[in-house]
């Protein structure tokens, strides 16, 4: 029980990777505020950590919104007591490149990515200090690495997210607070399959198209997609105690795919 009497809180919780993070974190004794733009999502992960005994509460969270944020962090400091982990993952992307990308599409995309963590962090703050510390993990990509001719909004703001997880971590050292990125490769999720509000997926870009499946597995030198699973596993080594001296750090969890 790596987490045993901690508190976190998850966004995306609705969603695949921060899903896995949201069960693996229960099972190892934490209790989970699960925060989702659809709440039927967060709910649907929140019972199911129930069910398997943990503990976890709901909420309907817009990362964009800082009234939101406010009642998010108020809501799970209500119900568990202060945070002591606060994991970004609510991400958009529509993959168009330059010309194409609409000034909408640019407000969705950084605005999910950038100023929702940026202002995930204002709002977890007081709380993580009440906790007497603890740990923010924001979620990048291959693009926080290699960012290219893909969707522009994407590429800059997962950059920005390093820049902003290296500016929480140099002002929150003294107060016991670390901050890391976490940056996964491809994984099975339906940010690549679905076509959903915040990631639109066609033929074109879907894994459902066996081609684009094969492109990104032919990218990754160790021969598989990752999971959520893969993800959520590594974050979990990232906010327990065994990594006390990251803070700062960009850690890849992409089967090699950075390299080529
Ligand atoms: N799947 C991949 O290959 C991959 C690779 C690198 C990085 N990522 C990043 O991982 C993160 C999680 O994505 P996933 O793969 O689990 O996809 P997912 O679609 O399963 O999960 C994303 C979740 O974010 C929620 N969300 C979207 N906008 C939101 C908002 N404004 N406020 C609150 N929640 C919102 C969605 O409802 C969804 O539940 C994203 O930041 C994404 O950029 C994914």
């Amino acid at each position: 029980m790596k987490l045993e009497g901690k508190v976190a809180l998850i966004t995306g919780g609705g969603g695949a990777i921060g899903g896995a993070q949201a069960r693996l974190f229960a099972r190892e004794g934490a209790a989970v505020g699960v925060a989702d733009l659809f709440e039927e999502k967060a709910r649907a992960v929140a019972r199911e950590i129930e069910e398997a005994g943990g503990c976890a509460l709901a909420l309907a969270l817009d990362v964009q919104r800082s009234a939101g944020w406010a009642a998010a962090v108020a809501a799970t400091e209500r119900a568990f007591g202060p945070l002591a982990i606060l994991c970004n993952n609510a991400g958009a992307n529509v993959r168009v490149g330059f010309d194409e990308q609409t000034e909408e599409q640019w407000q969705l995309i950084v605005g999910t990515i950038l100023t929702g963590s940026f202002l995930g962090i204002k709002a977890a703050v007081p709380s993580l200090r009440r906790a007497g510390g603890g740990v923010i993990v924001n979620l990048g990509s291959l693009a926080s690495i290699r960012p290219g001719a893909g969707s522009p909004a994407y590429g800059a703001a997962k950059m920005g997210l390093v820049g902003l997880t290296r500016a929480a971590a140099a002002t929150y050292a003294p107060d016991g607070i670390r901050c890391a990125i976490v940056s996964p490769g491809h994984v099975d999720t339906p940010f690549l399959r679905e076509d959903t509000p915040y990631s639109p997926n066609d033929a074109a870009t879907s894994l459902d198209n066996p081609e684009n499946y094969r492109r990104r597995l032919r990218n990754t030198p160790l021969g598989r997609l990752q999971t959520p699973e893969d993800i959520a596993r590594t974050v979990l080594f990232v906010v327990s105690d065994d990594a006390a001296m990251i803070t700062g750090s960009m850690i890849t969890v992409d089967g090699g795919a950075a390299l080529g």
